[in-house]
């Protein structure tokens, strides 16, 4: 089969279009002929050799999350038959013309929507479930901080927190990106370029700070974070783009009651993203049936461009999500 390799370490042009064998299906698992493949942000660092993927992933062909059709089915499949469209989250391997796919990790494509739309959603629709509604427990009625809110995991949270009945707020590096995210159901947009986010959001909420932050930014953010969280307040990082390292006041998280929590997705094992599949299914597939909840694609590329598609995501000018087309 044709696939995209990470020939080493390095710039996109490292991605390589060439051939691969066709992988075989285990008993749990399809094997899928993929129409289009998702590109996030971890595949960046993957290629960059940041992020190694875990035991049992491909070591070399990048993606975490596919649309296409079910051509072979392991022995211990019982939902997906031949023939079916499925969109699914996997721990590499998607940028190709076959990927496997553990069926837990499955769900069926909406009508509506169209495979490169459905391969836009599984890595940003599962990390947003596991963070905010599962480590962060947004209830209803709380606010949120989505942190970078133009990215394809801002555009999936501002969605989902706004479906569930929360007030939005985002981070986003331009004015243009602002009006986006407020069009997509933010309350209000920073632009941190400009302003000084702590101060805009605590005048916003009158004093009363945020109840859940889900923070990819970390570094010097995080005092800022931490000092505008509401009592009982939740902050869940899940990446630390400005950095690792930062002095923070622990009073805060005493005095506020604060919980700071986060994850990685990928290294977790099969059945705990089987049962994040399946709160989606429940909760989220309905509002993307109904129209409430839209993929956000800002351009496709056929597979082979990969390194273009790559080049696009590091220039951050993108608003939502970057699709391969098989
Ligand atoms: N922990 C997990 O399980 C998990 C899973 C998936 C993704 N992630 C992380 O979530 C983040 C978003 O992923 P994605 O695929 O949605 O990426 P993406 O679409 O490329 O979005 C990243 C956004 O971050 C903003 N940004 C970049 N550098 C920044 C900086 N130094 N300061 C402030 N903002 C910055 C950019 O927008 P601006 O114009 O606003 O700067 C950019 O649009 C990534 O960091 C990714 O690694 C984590």
């Amino acid at each position: 089969m044709k696939a995209i390799v990470i020939d080493k370490p390095g710039a996109p042009d490292v991605l390589h279009y060439t051939e691969r064998p066709r992988p075989e299906p285990q008993e749990h698992e399809l094997l899928v002929k993929v129409a289009a493949a998702g590109v996030n942000r971890p595949d960046v660092a993957q290629r960059k050799g940041h992020y190694p993927p875990p035991p049992g992933a491909s070591p070399d062909i990048p993606g975490l999350e596919i649309a296409g059709t079910v051509v072979a089915t392991g022995k211990d499949c019982k939902r997906f038959k031949i023939g079916d469209t499925i969109c699914a989250l996997v721990t590499g391997g998607g940028y190709a013309e076959y990927c496997v796919v553990p069926e837990g990790q499955a769900l069926p494509i909406p009508a509506n929507l169209t495979p490169a739309e459905a391969a836009s959603l599984p890595e940003t629709f599962f990390t947003v479930w596991s963070n905010v509604f599962d480590r962060g427990r947004l209830q209803p009625g709380e606010s949120l901080l989505v942190h970078g809110g133009s990215s394809g995991i801002g555009v999936a949270a501002i969605q989902m927190a706004h479906a569930w009945g929360a007030t939005v707020y985002v981070t986003a590096g331009s004015d243009d990106k602002c009006i986006y995210c407020e069009q997509l159901g933010a309350k209000k947009a920073v632009n941190y370029k400009t302003a000084k986010f702590g101060d805009v959001l605590k005048q916003a909420t009158n004093g009363k700070g945020i109840d859940v932050i889900l923070d990819m930014i970390g570094g010097d953010y995080t005092p800022v974070n931490l000092d505008l969280l509401a009592e009982e307040g939740r902050l869940v990082l899940i990446n630390v783009m400005r950095g690792d390292e930062t002095p923070i006041k622990l009073s805060a998280v005493m005095r506020k009651r604060l919980t700071i929590t986060g994850s990685t997705l990928r290294a977790r094992d099969a059945a705990f993203k089987a049962a994040i599949a399946q709160q989606l299914e429940k909760y989220v597939w309905p509002w993307l049936v109904s129209g409430k909840v839209k993929p956000v694609i800002y351009k496709t590329f056929p597979m082979e461009a990969a390194a273009k598609a790559h080049t696009l995501m590091e220039s951050s000018e993108h608003i939502g999500k970057i699709v391969l087309l098989a």
